[in-house]
């Protein structure tokens, strides 16, 4: 490696320019040659050729714009728009031809546009930077992106809420530190994660307002010295507002970092989604089985059903924090303006991206195919997690709820000392813990009763999970 590379450095001299370099956009000012380790150092071609259609239109709007302020004639204009029509065909029919010295998107569009033009293409980049540009590529490209996980999130959440509906009247054990709390429906659970993608969905029309502002006409860092109108440019590709100072414009990334966060964010929560049914669905606990469409065995252990799907939808979160954590550290030394660090950025969003949209794709397969074993959530609670509803019926007989707490507990350990369940006690049992209990105790020993006590608005009771449901279905259909 060492080698290549200072043999490479040895044959650069210093008015050695070939063809090839003097091609390059900032080849005028360059004698020498570039080393091939560093040209493909520099490159980024490989993974921003994906902004080619945002580079396209952001170049049809803005050589619309330089028309306008008289830089290039109309006749001008219509070549380089058809040249742009003709390269825009090349990409969807994946038939453009990547040459050596296109260093990125925006480079090679600019080649081909003149080799299929002429010379004329050179004035499209008529006060207009690489900067600006690529900007706009990415608030162009990330807009699309954010409305196709909008959509997948929208489809998940609608598969969670259906089954919520359908399966209202399944009960299973709700857990805090991993012990049997209290019985709750099944749907309750299901709709917890329901509230969190809603609430990313909210977080992510945040993230769109602010990443749908066009930063183009900023030039290098200074603005453009043409007069081209912004505002027209900025309508022309549909962004809602223009950036208020180049300098900003041409070296902000806050658009990046925050949809980074988002997939965080969202990624975190479907992490925990995933490891709640992962532990549901061991032999253990029985209460599911994912789909064999979602699953895969293991290649010593016959018996072995494994869920992959849900193990990759969780270990992805650490992925995704990863490169948010990376591309924040990029940026916390950048110096104003644009510096190259910054195209650091578009791997991150790339694969952040293709991450969640496929964590997505699989998390709503899996939630539709997921088989339910409601006589095993059933079989896993247990007279004990009644006992906060024993503390309560003494609390409506009047009793102050620290002691009635106490006096349940005494329930619970009278219990346990004549080697019984909570509601085999007898009458006479719990009279010896408080003359307030009476024949009506009988109502507490059943879970469907415990839990339509907790009717709240956002408890766990039927009529309120219906009313979660309308609610979120009402907020979905305003999203
Ligand atoms: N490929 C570059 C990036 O992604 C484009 C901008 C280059 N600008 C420059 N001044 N070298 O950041």
């Amino acid at each position: 490696m060492t080698s290549s590379v200072s043999s490479t450095h040895g044959s650069n001299e210093a008015n050695e320019v070939d063809k090839h370099d003097k091609q390059k956009l900032w080849g005028g000012r360059f004698t020498g040659k570039i080393d091939p380790v560093m040209e493909k150092f520099n490159a980024s071609i490989h993974y921003d050729k994906r902004m080619w259609k945002a580079d396209i239109m952001g170049s049809k709007a803005y050589v619309k714009t330089i028309q306008k302020v008289g830089l290039v004639t109309e006749a001008e204009m219509n070549l380089i728009l058809d040249g742009l029509e003709k390269i825009s065909v090349e990409w969807s029919a994946e038939k453009f031809q990547l040459k050596e010295e296109d260093e990125d998107i925006h480079t090679a569009n600019e080649r081909r546009l003149k080799e299929l033009i002429g010379p004329v293409g050179g004035k499209l980049h008529t006060g207009r930077s690489r900067n600006d540009q690529v900007a706009t590529d990415m608030r162009l490209w990330l807009r699309d992106a954010l409305d196709e996980l909008k959509g997948n999130i929208t489809s998940l959440l609608t598969v969670m809420i259906d089954r919520a509906r359908e399966e209202i009247e399944c009960l299973m054990p709700g857990y805090t530190h991993m012990q049997r709390a209290q019985p709750i429906r099944w749907s309750h659970w299901l709709l917890s994660y329901t509230w969190m993608l809603k609430r990313d969905l909210e977080r992510l029309s945040g993230v769109m307002k602010r990443v749908n502002i066009c930063p183009l006409g900023s030039g290098a860092l200074a603005g453009n010295p043409f007069g081209v109108d912004r505002t027209q440019l900025a309508k022309d590709m549909y962004f809602s507002d223009v950036t208020g100072n180049s300098l900003d414009a041409v070296s902000d990334r806050d658009f990046v970092v925050e949809f980074l966060m988002w997939v965080t964010l969202i990624s975190t929560h479907l992490s925990r989604w995933a490891e709640d049914l992962i532990i549901y669905s061991t032999k253990e606990f029985g209460f599911v089985t994912l789909s064999d469409a979602y699953s895969t065995g293991s290649s010593l252990m016959p018996q072995k059903k494994n869920s992959d799907s849900l193990e990759l939808i969780r270990g992805k979160t650490g992925r995704v924090f990863g490169r948010t954590c990376g591309f924040v550290m990029t940026l916390k030394g950048i110096p104003s303006t644009y510096n190259k660090d910054l195209q650091e950025d578009k791997e991150a969003m790339f694969d952040v991206y293709d991450t969640l949209l496929s964590v997505l794709q699989v998390a709503t397969g899996v939630m539709s195919t997921l088989q339910i074993h409601p006589d095993k959530m059933m079989g896993a609670l247990s007279p004990d997690m009644l006992a906060t509803d024993l503390a309560y019926y003494l609390v409506q007989k009047g009793i102050p709820f620290r002691e009635a707490h106490g006096l349940s507990g005494q329930c619970v350990a009278l219990a346990e000392k004549n080697g019984c369940q909570l509601p085999e006690l007898t009458l006479q049992d719990l009279k010896t813990v408080s003359p307030l209990f009476d024949e009506d105790v009988s109502s507490v020993w059943n879970y469907e009763n415990s839990v339509e006590r907790y009717s709240v608005y956002g408890g766990t009771g039927k009529p309120s999970i219906l009313k979660q449901i309308e609610n979120l279905q009402s907020s979905l259909a305003q999203e």
